[in-house]
C-alpha cells in the first residue's frame, strides 16, 4: 500500500438531462463536509463529482430540446452543473466528465482487458428497461400503472412504463460474482452502510446474480466498444468507471496517472443515494474484481430527499434549485440544515418552515447571537483588545472539559458519517457557552472595578470558545467560520487549524484585536 494514500470520495456523477435539484446537492455537500473535515484532520484528501453524459436518458432529453447531445450536455454542463458547485460552495479536487477523452480512453482499454480476460461474451438481451432508472429491469421489481399508464407495467421508481429492449449484445459474466461478492462483504461488513443497505445488497445476491448485457445497439450516443463499434458501452458501465478513469485506471507505470492512482485508490467512500446501491455494491465491486483491482472501503447509500411523500426527482419535475435556499439563507446554511435535520441514512422531507426555524433558533439565536455579544463586550469593555484570563473557577474548568469531549465526540461521529450527531456535539458546546455567559453575567461584573480579573476570565474564555467553535464548524459552515475567525483577530489561517487543534484550551493569543464585524447569520424577515 502507497504511504499516504489519500482520502478518496466521490459522488454519483449526475445525469445531465436537466439542471440540479438540492437532491444532488444535498449528496455533493456531504460528500464536500466529510472531506472538509479529513483535510481539517491534516489528511491528504481527493474529492471527485462530475456528471454522466451518455445513455439514452439524456439522448432523449437532447431529442426532446431539439439540440444535438453533445451541444446539450457542454451548455448543460457549462451553465447549470459546474455553476451549482459554486452556488453551494463545494471544494472538489476534480470534476470528471464522461464524454471527456480522458475517460472514454480509459474506459475502452479497461473493456478490452475484461475481454481479453474473458470476462465478456456475445449473447441476446431480452426483457424490460427503465430508461428513467437505465436499468434492465427484472419482470418482478415492476408495478402496474394507474391514470395514463393503466395496464402498463411501470418502474417502480419513475412510475412510468418500462420499454421491452431485445437485441443481440456483449455480456458481462456478473454470474461468476456471486460468491466472491457474498464472501467479500461477510469479511467486510462495513463495506456498505448504512446496516440496512448492507442487509439489502446481501439478500439480493445471495438470490443468485445473473450476467448483465453491457452494450446497446439501438442508438448511438456512448462510448463505441473498441471491437464492435456497432454497439455503444452500456451508460452504467461507461459511468462506474469514472470513479477509477479520473485517477488514472489502468495507466503504463511509472506515468502521472499511475502514480496518481496509487495514491487515491481504491476510493474510501462512494456516497450515492439509496437509488443506485446495487449499481454501485454488486455491478462495481464485481467489475473490479474481474479487473484485478482492489475494492472500494465503503459504499454508503444516504436517503431521498421527498416531495410530498415521494423522491424529489428532475424527471417528475419536482426538483427545487439550490439557489433557492442560498440567496436567502446563505451558502452555509444548506449543509448545515440537511446534514443536522435528517439522520443520514435515512429519508427526510424537506420543509421551508423548518429550515427557517432551525435557521432562527441555532444560528442567528445561538451562534450568531454568541459572537455577536462576545466580540461587542470586549470592544466595550476592554477596547477591542484580547484581554489575559486569570484564576479559572469551576464554571470555566466544566466548559475546558465539555469542550475536550466535543471535540473528540464530534471527531468520532463525522468519521462515521453521523453527521447530524456530530453537528449536534458541536450545537450542545454553544448551547453551555451561551448559557455559561447567562449564568456569568459580564455586563454585571463589569460594573464593579474590583471584579476586572474576573471580567477577564470571562470574556477570554467566551473568545476561545468561539475560536474552537470556528475550527469545529469549518468543514460545515466555511464561508461564516472564515468570517467569525477574522472577527476573532485570530493568527494564522483557519484552514490550518485541525480538529485537535479545537480542543487546546486557551490558545487564542491575548492582545489580539477583536471586531464586531457583520451578523454571522443576520434575522430574516419571514417571506
Ligand atoms: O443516478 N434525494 O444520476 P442522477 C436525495 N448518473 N438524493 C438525491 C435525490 C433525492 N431526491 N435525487 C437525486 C444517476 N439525488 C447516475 C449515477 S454514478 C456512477 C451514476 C442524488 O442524476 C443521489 O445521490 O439520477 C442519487 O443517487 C443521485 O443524485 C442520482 O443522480
Ligand atoms: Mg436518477
Amino acid at each position: 500500500m502507497v504511504e499516504n494514500k489519500a482520502f478518496y470520495l466521490t459522488t454519483p456523477i449526475y445525469y445531465v438531462n436537466d439542471a440540479p435539484h438540492i437532491g444532488h446537492a444535498y449528496t455533493t455537500v456531504a460528500g464536500d463536509v466529510l472531506t472538509r473535515w479529513h483535510r481539517q484532520r491534516g489528511e491528504a484528501v481527493w474529492f471527485l463529482t462530475g456528471t454522466d453524459e451518455h445513455g439514452q436518458k439524456v439522448l432523449r432529453s437532447a431529442e426532446a430540446n431539439g439540440i444535438d447531445p453533445q451541444v446539450w450536455v457542454d451548455k448543460l454542463v457549462a451553465e447549470e452543473w459546474l455553476p451549482v458547485l459554486q452556488v453551494i460552495d463545494v471544494q472538489n479536487d476534480d470534476f470528471i466528465r464522461t464524454t471527456e477523452s480522458r475517460h472514454i480512453e480509459r474506459v475502452q482499454r479497461f473493456l478490452t482487458r475484461l475481454k481479453d480476460a474473458g470476462w465478456i461474451y456475445e449473447g441476446t438481451y431480452q426483457g424490460p428497461y427503465c430508461v428513467g432508472c437505465e436499468e434492465f429491469k427484472l419482470p418482478a421489481d415492476l408495478i402496474a400503472g394507474t391514470d395514463q399508464y393503466e395496464g402498463q407495467e411501470c418502474c417502480p421508481i419513475h412510475s412510468k412504463p418500462v420499454e421491452i429492449v431485445d437485441e443481440s449484445n456483449w455480456f458481462f459474466k456478473l454470474s461468476a460474482f456471486t460468491e466472491p461478492l457474498i464472501d467479500h462483504y461477510t469479511k467486510h461488513p462495513e463495506a456498505i452502510r448504512p446496516q440496512s443497505a448492507y442487509n439489502e445488497v446481501m439478500s439480493f445476491i445471495k438470490q443468485g446474480l445473473q450476467d448483465l448485457s453491457i452494450s446497446r445497439s439501438t442508438f448511438s450516443w456512448g462510448i463505441d466498444v473498441p471491437w464492435d463499434p456497432q454497439q455503444v458501452v452500456y451508460v452504467w458501465f461507461d459511468a462506474l468507471l469514472n470513479y477509477a478513469t479520473a485517477v488514472g485506471l489502468d495507466d503504463e507505470a511509472g506515468s502521472e496517472g499511475a502514480k496518481k492512482f496509487g495514491a487515491t485508490w481504491p476510493a474510501d467512500v462512494h456516497l450515492v443515494g439509496k437509488d443506485i446501491l446495487r449499481f454501485h455494491a454488486v455491478i462495481w465491486p464485481a467489475m473490479l474484481m474481474a479487473g484485478g483491482l482492489d475494492l472500494p472501503r465503503c459504499v454508503y447509500a444516504h436517503g431521498w430527499l421527498l416531495v410530498g411523500g415521494e423522491k424529489m426527482s428532475k424527471s417528475k419535475l419536482t426538483g427545487i434549485a439550490p439557489s433557492q435556499i442560498v440567496d436567502h439563507f446563505g451558502y452555509d446554511v444548506f449543509g448545515y440544515y440537511f446534514l443536522k435535520a435528517i439522520q443520514f441514512g435515512q429519508d427526510g422531507s424537506f420543509s421551508w418552515e423548518d429550515l427557517s426555524a432551525r435557521y432562527t433558533a441555532d444560528l442567528a439565536n445561538g451562534l450568531g447571537n454568541l459572537a455577536s455579544r462576545a466580540t461587542a463586550m470586549v470592544n466595550k469593555y476592554c477596547e477591542g483588545v484580547l484581554p489575559k484570563p486569570a484564576a479559572l473557577s469551576d464554571k470555566e474548568r466544566a466548559l475546558e472539559a465539555l469542550l475536550q469531549k466535543t471535540t473528540t465526540d464530534a471527531d468520532r461521529h463525522m468519521l462515521n458519517l453521523d453527521f447530524a450527531e456530530g453537528i449536534n456535539a458541536i450545537k450542545e458546546f454553544i448551547d453551555a457557552v451561551n448559557l455559561y455567559v447567562t449564568e456569568r453575567e459580564p455586563w454585571k461584573v463589569a460594573k464593579s472595578p474590583e471584579l476586572t480579573d474576573d471580567l477577564h476570565t470571562i470574556l477570554y474564555t467566551i473568545i476561545d470558545c468561539l475560536r474552537a467553535i470556528a475550527i469545529l464548524y469549518y468543514p460545515v459552515m466555511p464561508k461564516s467560520m472564515a468570517n467569525l475567525w477574522s472577527q476573532l483577530g485570530m493568527p494564522g489561517n483557519l484552514a490550518d487549524q485541525t480538529i485537535e487543534m479545537a480542543s487546546h484550551w486557551q490558545s487564542a493569543p491575548p492582545g489580539i484585536s477583536v471586531t464586531k464585524g457583520e451578523a454571522l447569520f443576520p434575522r430574516l424577515e419571514d417571506e
